[in-house]
């Protein structure tokens, strides 16, 4: 991305659009998700829903991915499991990454809050290369998942 900072404000712009009157979790998801993908260009990007007591796989745009990730597996499970968002720089040296994909080099995984504090779904965007994500990323993924929560 050239210029992070201005192509996520132009994203949450589009984002905020996008989501107006719109309720249906899965239509939502499908939009965002292929929204950020076309923006950012990053290898993988998508949601994992809390259902059943695991996270299930949601819209995404990319690779075919993992169905079922359990609570505190993986960096989805442990970005459900501590409610905070996740770097990672390199994902051969996360203890107990998923690969879905031998391609996926960095990682970023955002929860999605409901208002009771609880995770209802994560966001997670996947990188080719090592070290893609940083703060900047984490505020205005923040700020996506926030607008994001009140419709699905
Ligand atoms: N790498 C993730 C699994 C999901 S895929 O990247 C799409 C993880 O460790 O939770």
């Amino acid at each position: 991305m050239m210029d992070k900072e201005n192509t996520y404000k132009r994203l949450v712009k589009q984002i905020s659009a996008l989501l107006e009157g719109e309720n249906d979790a899965i239509s939502v998801m499908a939009n965002v998700s292929a929204a950020i993908h076309e923006t950012t260009k990053f290898f993988w990007v998508g949601f994992y829903i809390w259902k059943d007591g695991a996270l299930r796989l949601g819209p995404f745009q990319g690779s075919v991915a993992c169905t079922t990730i359990p609570e505190g597996r993986g960096v989805c499970g442990t970005a459900y499991l501590e409610r905070r968002t996740i770097i990672v720089p390199d994902v051969e040296l996360f203890p107990g990454h998923i690969a879905c994909s031998n391609q996926s080099r960095s990682e970023i995984v955002v929860p999605i809050l409901d208002c009771d504090e609880s995770v209802k779904a994560v966001l997670d965007i996947d990188s080719t290369e090592q070290s893609t994500f940083n703060e900047t990323d984490r505020l205005y993924l923040e700020q996506i998942a926030a607008l994001v929560s009140p419709h699905i």
